[in-house]
């Protein structure tokens, strides 16, 4: 698959305004600033494909791209935001537990978390839906350009210990935007979900 020709479709403000459930479809979730338009971007080899921010809580609309006619990438909007209100925050959780257990054609999860703080407890929860309705995670620690050599191994081998409690088809992997350490990797792994 060639990344580069990924291009916008649509915003949407919830799961039931996404395209037709039809074709193939990876998405991308994880906490607020954890680097998941940013991952994208990488991916594409397109500076502002999606919308980077500084400013936690950015893309609140699931952003749809697409790859080809039958094949899609989902930037799933970031939670664990403090300053959303409550009932914002229960109400994308549900959302997001729905088009975990809905979407027919999502074949894989792609869990992005800073290195530094990776399995909170929305992760997990995220996590554990996924596997619960058999979706393939990729664990993505981000930003592993922020950790010198020896303590990126250590956060590694820490999270390679823990994906096993998941059961399921859990993996692991560092990764930065900055310096695309881990790219070929989650190129991989996309491009294994995207064809099956
Ligand atoms: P929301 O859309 O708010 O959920 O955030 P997001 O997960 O899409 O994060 P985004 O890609 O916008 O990145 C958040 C911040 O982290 C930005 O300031 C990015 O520049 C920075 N960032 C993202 N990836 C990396 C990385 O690999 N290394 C470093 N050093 N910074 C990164
Ligand atoms: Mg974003």
């Amino acid at each position: 698959i060639n990344f580069g020709q990924a291009q916008f479709l649509t915003s949407a403000p919830d799961i039931r305004k996404l395209p037709a459930d039809q074709g193939i479809e990876v998405a991308f979730a994880g906490r607020s600033n954890a680097g998941k338009s940013s991952a994208l971007n990488a991916l594409t080899r397109q500076r502002q494909l999606a919308r980077t921010s500084k400013t936690p809580g950015r893309t609140q609309l699931i952003n749809v791209f697409t790859l080809s006619d039958h094949q899609r990438l989902i930037d799933l909007p970031g939670y664990g935001f403090a300053k959303v209100p409550l009932e914002v925050k229960l109400k994308w959780q549900k959302s997001l537990g729905e088009y975990l257990q809905m979407r027919d054609c999502l074949r894989g999860l792609v869990v992005l978390m800073d290195i530094r703080h990776p399995f909170k407890d929305l992760d997990q929860e995220l996590i554990h839906w996924a596997v619960e309705s058999d979706i393939p995670v990729l664990a993505v620690l981000t930003k592993a350009d922020k950790l010198k050599s020896g303590a990126r191994k250590k956060a590694l081998m820490d999270a390679e210990e823990a994906v096993p409690g998941f059961g399921g088809d859990v993996r692991v992997i560092t990764f930065s935007s900055l310096n695309k350490h881990g790219l070929p990797e989650l190129e991989s792994t996309l491009n294994s979900w995207l064809t099956q």
